[in-house]
């Protein structure tokens, strides 16, 4: 099958490298704004030149962002063409309407690259809610921010410098925000819950809690108290309720989540019958990413249903039930709390910002 490719960077690039020699799928097109004489297909900087192509069967989008990404791929599915995709950010943002997009054209909408990088992640959900009622996924979803919190619990290094750091070996972008504030990684939770539950969350309901305002004597106390810090995702369906939430959480050092260290991902979907099960391994890079690409590509190929869900029902986000013990520093001054809600400490931490204290977060995890 033909493949267009919408975007030459890391993962472009990675991907297209995997595709040569192989007989099954073939990169045709690339498009790129400027030109690459290097390629032997076609270079075109005119996405309707590749819309109108009858030969394209797939069009593969990791551009990023929202425009134009997202009139390209509805333009795609229109002309009857599948979409491989590796942008959270689109997907989150337009989930429903692209679903039902794919739906209608009879075109199938894939994107495992989007959470996970390179761990078959939502591939694996997806099966794995055919089969068992899940009741909870959650994990480490976002390397930029493991690599930073591995880095400062090993050496001690603070946060502006493991900043400067991450950004120069190409982990952390020019503009942090997104990794560091914990949206990647909420964008992240969504696209699993979504797929989890048969849902479909909205982004901005979930409480978000980053890394940014951790310091150097948070990570001290933690090593008196025996714990790691994670950013870490989480959602539960009980009751027909969901709720979720991303926020630091603190591990027992000897736990595999605590051990899970540098860009790594490590994630846990728990079945009613089945129990947990957990999937670890690149979260990120031009060739893990490139890889769950190639992966939906070959779905396609093999006729897999579009975007693995079929019914997603609309949910708002509940953490009135659900609770635990927080650390919760509020300029010098740092408790770890008795049980309360998640909305309670989400709550307490932002009057004490509205306050304009200093605040971090972060819910301790029972052993
Ligand atoms: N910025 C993301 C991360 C890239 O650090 O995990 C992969 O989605």
């Amino acid at each position: 099958m033909n493949i267009a490719l919408l975007g030459f960077g890391t993962v472009g690039k990675a991907f297209y490298e995997l595709t040569l020699g192989r007989s099954d799928l073939r990169v045709t097109s690339v498009l790129s704004r400027r030109p690459r004489p290097e390629l032997p297909c076609t270079v075109t900087n005119d996405f309707d030149e590749i819309v109108r192509d009858r030969s394209v069967g797939i069009v593969v989008e990791v551009m990023g962002g929202l425009e134009p990404a997202y009139r390209y791929i509805c333009a795609a599915m229109r002309a009857g063409k599948h979409v491989v995709t590796a942008n959270k950010q689109l997907v989150c943002a337009h989930y429903d309407e692209l679903l039902e997009l794919a739906k209608e054209c009879g075109v199938s909408l894939r994107c495992t690259a989007a959470a996970g990088g390179g761990i078959p992640w939502l591939t694996s959900l997806s099966r794995a809610a055919r089969l068992d009622e899940i009741t909870a996924v959650g994990g480490i979803l976002n390397g930029t921010t493991n690599y930073m919190l591995s880095a400062m619990t090993a050496s001690g290094v603070d946060y502006t410098t493991c900043l400067r750091e991450a950004q120069a070996l190409g982990y952390a972008e020019a503009d942090p925000t997104a990794d560091v504030e914990g949206y990647d990684a909420r964008r992240k939770l969504v696209l699993s819950a979504n797929l989890a539950f048969g849902a479909s969350v909205r982004e901005e309901e979930i409480p978000c809690f980053g890394i940014s305002s951790v310091e150097e004597k948070d990570f001290a106390a933690w090593r008196e108290l025996g714990r790691v810090c994670k950013l870490f995702v989480r959602a539960e369906r009980h009751e027909g309720r969901v709720s979720a939430f991303v926020c630091p959480t603190l591990f027992p050092a000897a736990s595999p989540v605590a051990q899970t260290n540098g860009t790594g991902n490590l994630v846990t979907l728990r079945g009613a019958r089945f129990g947990e099960l957990s999937f670890s391994g690149a979260g990120a890079g031009g060739y893990p990413t490139g890889s769950s690409v190639l992966s939906d590509c070959v779905d396609v190929i093999e006729g897999c249903p579009s975007f693995y869900v079929s019914r997603h029902e609309a949910k708002h986000i509940d953490n009135s039930a659900a609770a635990g013990r927080f650390y919760l520093r509020m300029g010098s001054e740092a408790v770890c709390t008795g049980p309360i809600t998640v909305a309670e400490a989400f709550a307490r931490a932002e009057r004490a910002r509205s306050c304009g204290e200093p605040v971090f977060l972060a819910r301790i995890e029972e052993e």
